[in-house]
């Protein structure tokens, strides 16, 4: 459907030209002022200079031709210049109406220039637990996929698992001192490597750290797992064997992570995956003249005229010949556009690798590993603080597993949803379960992604405010409507939704139009927590009217029908919502 404004502004759009204006000037937008109108167009101010006369008799004029039409209810001109604009009952009716005749897309069109967007979100490592600092990635990367794909984009999910690099040295180092007799590391094997990993996940995320720390004492084991990395990386048949049990053991492990989370990916590819390209990379970068030894190290220029700060050169080997995370990232470029010609890459990552995704973009574009028009976007998220506003860490200080995260946070939810009513227990449980992910992921998406925020358990709870268990309940709410009125036998059908009676009615009509327009703009612009925002802003319309309406108890059943649609139409909105941002509600709490 044509979005609402649009509508409005082709109206007066015409209001300007036929009072001899430019209609360009016939902008309107949502009011900044609801308790004066609904709408507004501030035109005949920005016309008052071309037309040299006071806005309000520009204003004035557009009035003329604005009255009697059958849009508005009310049309005024306000000092200094301004039309305000309230919709007429009957036509938003109207429109609320053809929202709910279309079930599965409430009246959102999709994008009529579709991109294929890859987006790499997760990235999260091998043999190491998912962490907090995991958690944002995981969360808004997913929710722009599912944004994304809604409005029609071809949208594939990438996990890039850190799956390469000196964390792999270290681990086959610890292995080898504790099982030197294994058959991965007599380099004389020629046999088939066994089908069983020789570690378990726990023995695996226990290995890790251990080797970490022992590397930061002991010099010669750090040597150790640099040469088990440059064999892994020059390979050693027996290290990639270990290889494979890693990232077998490590992805079962992570996948189900995610599905707790409610979050998948189309592609489970990693750092090792961009390997095999390297070498014609480089070289190709070297022979356009490209690449330069600057020091011993490979380099690529990427300083711009334009820089007000230094943008250090890119760098792509170092003076050992060994790769970096550069190098990997540029490399699962060159097989991203190879295989899946992405039209745009989105880079869901903590915003302080910001400089290192310019420099990588940069290099990208300049050795043409990516088209001219590839669009690249580096989409960086702040830090979830705790509440000293430091990064979250555990009572102790230490890093916080995503999985305590998560079951601290489905503890006090269950505690809460017991507080308020009991149901069986097996019930509540899965109901905690739901609500919790809910307030963990509105929690992080209703603040702008690049900004910091706390993460504060109570507040994130809360079944009141500006929560995630707060929308639920707004779904919950109407959805118990919904069964009272279906069980005193009565049936909606398809009873046509009746212009407003009250203000909390119009308020809450006035609310749901704008699904389409936010939708497309939190797409446009990457920006879940603009569905927070307006979902925030339905719920309390919703509440509002239904503290303001008695709905069960209308005697005139057309009426009474009309309210049933509306909060149907409520609450498929609120569902379509929170589906994109990934979660989803509990028939009761
Ligand atoms: N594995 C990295 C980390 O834990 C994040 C990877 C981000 N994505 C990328 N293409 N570099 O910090």
């Amino acid at each position: 459907m044509k979005k609402i404004l649009d509508q409005i502004t082709d109206e007066v759009k015409a209001a300007f030209a036929a009072a001899g204006l430019d209609a360009e000037y016939g902008r309107v937008s949502l009011s900044n002022r609801p308790d004066l109108c609904e709408y507004q167009c501030n035109g005949a101010m920005a016309a008052a200079k071309q037309y040299k006369k006071a806005p309000i008799m520009l204003a004035d004029q557009v009035l003329e031709k604005l009255r009697g039409n059958e849009m508005f209810e009310e049309v005024e001109a306000a000092a200094p210049g301004f039309l305000n604009l309230k919709l007429d009952r009957g036509y938003l009716a109207d429109y609320v109406e053809q929202m709910a005749q279309d079930e599965e897309r409430l009246g959102c069109e999709k994008t009529d220039a579709p991109k294929r967007i890859l987006i790499d979100y997760g990235g999260p490592n091998v043999a190491k637990p998912l962490h907090v600092g995991h958690l944002r990635s995981a969360i808004i990367g997913e929710s722009i996929k599912r944004i994304g794909k809604f409005m029609g984009h071809d949208m594939i999910g990438d996990v890039h698992l850190g799956d390469w690099g000196l964390q792999m040295g270290l681990i086959l180092t610890e292995l080898k001192q504790r099982q030197p007799e294994l058959v991965y590391f007599d380099e004389n094997y020629t046999g088939e490597y066994p089908a069983e990993a020789p570690f378990t996940i726990s023995e695996l995320e226990e290995i890790y750290p251990t080797a970490s720390g022992k590397s930061k004492e002991d010099a010669a084991y750090k040597e150790a797992a640099m040469q088990a990395t440059y064999e892994l990386q020059h390979g050693r048949k027996g290290y990639q064997a270990l290889l494979k049990h890693i990232l077998d053991v490590s992805v079962s492990d992570l996948k189900r992570n995610y599905e707790n989370l409610n979050v998948s990916f189309e592609l489970w590819k990693g750092e090792s995956d961009a390997q095999p390209y390297i070498p014609g990379m480089v070289e190709k970068m070297k022979q356009d003249g490209y690449a330069y030894l600057s020091e011993g190290a490979l380099v690529v220029d990427v300083k711009e005229e334009t820089d007000t700060k230094e943008i250090p050169p890119c760098m792509i080997l170092k003076s050992d010949g060994a790769s970096l995370y550069n190098t990997t990232d540029l490399a699962t470029i060159v097989w991203r556009m190879k295989d899946y010609h992405p039209d745009k890459l989105i880079y869901v990552v903590d915003k302080r690798q910001e400089l290192y995704f310019t420099q990588v973009f940069r290099c990208a574009r300049k050795t043409g590993l990516v088209e001219k028009d590839t669009e690249l976007q580096f989409l960086g998220f702040g830090t979830m603080n705790g509440k000293d506003g430091r990064p979250f860490k555990t009572r102790e200080g230490g890093v916080m597993r995503l999985e305590t995260l998560i079951s601290n946070v489905n503890e006090e939810m269950y505690r809460k949803i017991q507080d308020n009513r009991t149901m069986p227990e097996a019930e509540a449980r899965e109901t905690a379960k739901i609500v919790a992910l809910s307030a963990v992921k509105y929690g992080d998406l209703s603040n702008q992604a690049s900004k910091d925020y706390v993460f504060d358990i109570d507040r994130f709870t809360s079944f009141e405010g500006n929560t995630g268990p707060y929308i639920l309940y707004t779904i919950v709410r109407i959805k118990s409507i919904l069964r009272k009125y279906a069980e005193s036998g009565k049936n909606a059908g398809t009873a046509h939704i009746l212009p407003a009676h009250s203000d909390s009615e119009k308020a809450l009509m006035l609310e749901l139009v704008r699904l389409n327009e936010v939708m497309e703009n939190a797409c446009e612009e990457t920006a879940p927590h603009k569905l927070c925002a307006y979902i925030y802003d339905l719920a309390n319309a919703l509440n509002h009217f239904y503290h303001e309406t008695k709905i069960m108890t209308e005697e005139d059943e057309t009426v009474q029908a009309s309210y049933i649609r509306l909060l149907e139409l409520t609450k498929h909105t609120l569902e379509l919502c929170i589906d994109v941002l990934g979660f989803s509600a509990p028939d009761r709490m």
